[in-house]
């Protein structure tokens, strides 16, 4: 039957950004996605800050986006916000990219295992919201970044991928923090891709990724 193929295509998965900030891992999802290297829907992307320059990023990109404040607002009736815009996208991936704010239970069971967060150091060491910054100030040898799904903790998650960053005695904050966002905006879209294509299997802490 002509056109059967077609018909029988898995859709592309949805999948949503929430970010508080610059948006340069948002940049790099944006460009996978344009060169073909990540197939999937990037839906919408969400922000609590209203300055965010990702917002503009996603609106260059042709992206909704949207910025939900969180000001005057409860954790979960700002979440409770958010997780409409969510619905009415039929999101399948929410990617946390970027978004300063703690999430509630409330949200992290909504999305249990659909939900992924980029921390800029190797967990569990320095969580929290300045990872290159408390890495080079405790003096450590290597650095990097963790790629994991969010729990009820704060980066405490089952981990998907991790990326090292040798610190060199040369560098300086700026050159080993420059270095490891270049690293994240490879590892955050492999991720991705990890999990839409079905490759990613949580058992208990562990996440065991799928032969290619
Ligand atoms: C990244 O370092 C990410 O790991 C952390 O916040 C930073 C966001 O950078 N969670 P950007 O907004 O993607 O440029």
């Amino acid at each position: 039957m002509p056109g059967a193929k077609k018909f029988m295509k898995k859709s592309k998965k949805n999948i949503a950004v929430l970010i508080s900030g610059s948006g340069t891992n948002l940049q790099s999802i944006i460009d996978h996605i344009k060169s073909g290297k990540l197939k999937c829907n990037l839906t919408v992307v969400i922000s609590n800050k209203k300055d965010a320059y990702g917002l503009v990023r996603a609106k260059k990109a042709g992206i909704p986006a949207h910025f939900i404040d969180h000001k005057g607002l409860k954790r979960k009736e700002h979440e409770k916000k958010i997780v409409q815009i969510l619905e009415k996208h039929k999101i399948d991936l929410v990617v946390l990219a970027g978004y300063m704010r703690i999430l509630t239970p409330y949200f992290v069971r909504k999305y249990k295992y659909k939900l992924i967060n980029i921390h800029p150091a190797l967990l569990p060491s320095f969580p929290g919201t300045d990872g290159y910054g408390d890495t080079w100030r405790y003096g450590s040898k290597v650095g990097g970044c963790t790629i994991h799904f969010v729990d009820e903790g704060v980066d405490t998650g089952p981990i998907i991928i991790q990326k090292t960053n040798p610190i060199k005695e040369t560098d300086t904050l700026e050159s080993f923090k420059k270095r490891g966002l270049k690293m994240e905006h490879q590892a955050l879209p492999k991720a991705i891709k990890l999990f839409i294509e079905g490759k990613l299997k949580i058992v208990g802490r562990k996440v065991i990724v799928k032969e290619q």
